[in-house]
């Protein structure tokens, strides 16, 4: 702890000139964070997670400033609860969620996340731009991409196209698009909270690295969104020089910085000056979140205006060599989960269909479009895969259905056995459905595909969630 101290006390010093209450700010670092949550309101209602809550003794502090978002002091581990699995919530660091706040996103837009996993403001923004929106939601690194897709899935996003790109030379159309995040890679001195292994001082030349990237990410938001519409440039960082340099050396003509605040948030404004150097005058209307000012991690955050001087355009850029999704000819696999769940026909007429090569369906509302220049790496969600002749559910679109089926369902009988299903264990149970794929439901948690054999319920829960849930503590 002394070592911490000492280490983070070196490493931050510079920012104390920049700081009213510098006391209150140690004070604020070395307390742990409380883990926060918001409601999914496409799986449950406000009502039915309070009642949830109330049972099991969860504490929930509302946050004032984003309705449908509490703070859970007390719940360790958010992740590993059967309302998590059914996707009734996404946790998230309280003061992350300001910068969808400040992008105000409006229904039927069309909006990039530029740097999109896990997924959390992907999700935010899905919400917000129904009923006819839709997000593309990008990542560059292969092995986030995972994350980011179970986070579309499970909360049961139907306008989100997920694709795998560098942010920097995204080869989407420029100058379309409503609105456009960059949620930036970071030296994350604002997650200081979080790092109970010890805080490791930012070496500079990954602080070079990071300001070198972010330039190119905003620059890139800057072409791609349309005239007069919004970018937010956020990091959960302090340094300037990931924050007001950045966008001091992007912006030029092509975007001003407005002025942003939400009743119950306080923020300290944009530096003007930084080692000497003078910035452009309105970074002062960025915010950076100390954590003391909220009792969150740190943030900063920018809501740019796109003005209408024309940028270069970035040129030809090639694109991962991913075969196109094309629109599904192969529609057999939805008659038989009507057939086979007892669910209406006319449920899936509202959607389109999605497919690449034979295996797998997508399912997305009707707004969506694919972008043609990058070949996405999902559509909305996994509504099925076929094999051969067969035809298997996918879980999270059973969750998403799963009020309407009729036929095939397993309601497990106690807590024990819903945390065994969804920890991918198989166990016997009494039930008289037809052997094959059932949906498993445990009072109201619509829990996921399973398969009945021999009176054997085995889990087809996604090994993604497992882990989540393996160490269950009975919440
Ligand atoms: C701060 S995180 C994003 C968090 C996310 N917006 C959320 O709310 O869940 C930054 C992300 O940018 C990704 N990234 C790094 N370099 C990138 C690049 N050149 N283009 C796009 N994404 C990049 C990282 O892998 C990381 O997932």
């Amino acid at each position: 702890m002394e070592n911490k101290r000492r280490r983070l006390e070196e490493a931050f010093a510079r920012y104390m000139p920049l700081i009213e209450e510098p006391q209150a700010f140690w004070q604020c670092v070395f307390e742990p964070l409380q883990p926060c949550l918001w409601v999914n309101p496409l799986k449950t209602t406000l009502e039915a997670f309070h009642a949830y809550c109330r049972e099991h003794g969860i504490l929930l502090e509302p946050i004032s400033w984003y309705p449908g978002a509490f703070r859970v002091p007390g719940l360790e581990r958010p992740g590993a609860t059967l309302p998590f699995v059914a996707g009734w919530y996404y946790v998230q660091e309280e003061i992350a969620m300001a910068a969808v706040v400040a992008l105000d996103p409006q229904p039927g837009e069309r909006i990039v996340d530029l740097c999109a996993a896990p997924g959390g403001k992907t999700a935010q923004i899905a919400l917000r731009v129904r009923p006819n929106g839709m997000v593309v939601a990008n990542e560059a690194a292969m092995e986030r991409l995972s994350g980011l897709r179970t986070t579309v899935d499970r909360l049961g996003l139907l306008n989100v196209v997920v694709t795998w790109g560098d942010g920097r030379r995204l080869p989407l159309p420029e100058g379309v698009w409503d609105r456009v995040l960059v949620d930036a890679p970071c030296t994350g001195e604002g997650t200081v909270r979080k790092m109970k292994q010890g805080w490791r001082p930012v070496h500079r030349e990954f602080r070079q690295y990071c300001s070198a990237l972010q330039r190119a990410l905003l620059r890139r938001a800057l072409q791609l969104v349309k005239p007069g519409g919004i970018v937010v440039y956020s990091t959960c960082t302090f340094a300037p020089e990931e924050n007001e340099l950045v966008l001091d050396a992007v912006l030029g003509d092509y975007g001003v910085v407005e002025p942003f605040s939400v009743a119950g948030l306080r923020s300290a404004p944009g530096i003007r000056q930084w080692m000497g150097k003078e910035l452009r005058s309105d970074v002062v209307n960025a915010c950076r979140f100390w954590p003391h000012l909220n009792n969150t991690g740190g943030f900063f955050l920018a809501r740019i205006r796109r003005t209408d001087v024309p940028m270069p355009p970035l040129g030809k850029v090639s694109c991962p060599g991913r075969a196109p999704l094309q629109p599904a000819q192969r529609l057999d696999g939805i008659a038989w989960l009507c057939e086979r769940f007892g669910l209406e026909p006319e449920l899936f007429a509202a959607y389109r269909y999605w497919m690449r090569g034979r295996e797998k369906l997508w399912m997305a509302i009707p707004e969506v479009e694919p972008p043609v220049e990058l070949p996405p790496e999902s559509v909305g969600i996994a509504l099925l895969s076929y094999k051969r002749e067969h035809v298997k559910p996918k879980t999270f679109a059973l969750q998403l259905f799963g009020k309407s089926i009729r036929r095939n369902v397993v309601e497990l009988p106690e807590e024990q056995a819903a945390i065994r299903f969804v920890s991918g264990q198989s166990q016997n149970v009494l039930t008289d459905v037809e052997p094959g794929f059932v949906h498993v439901r445990y009072r109201e948690f619509e829990l996921g595909c399973g398969l009945y054999a021999r009176g054997q319920l085995h889990s087809q829960i996604p090994r993604s969630l497992h882990t989540m849930i393996a160490d269950h503590a009975g919440v």
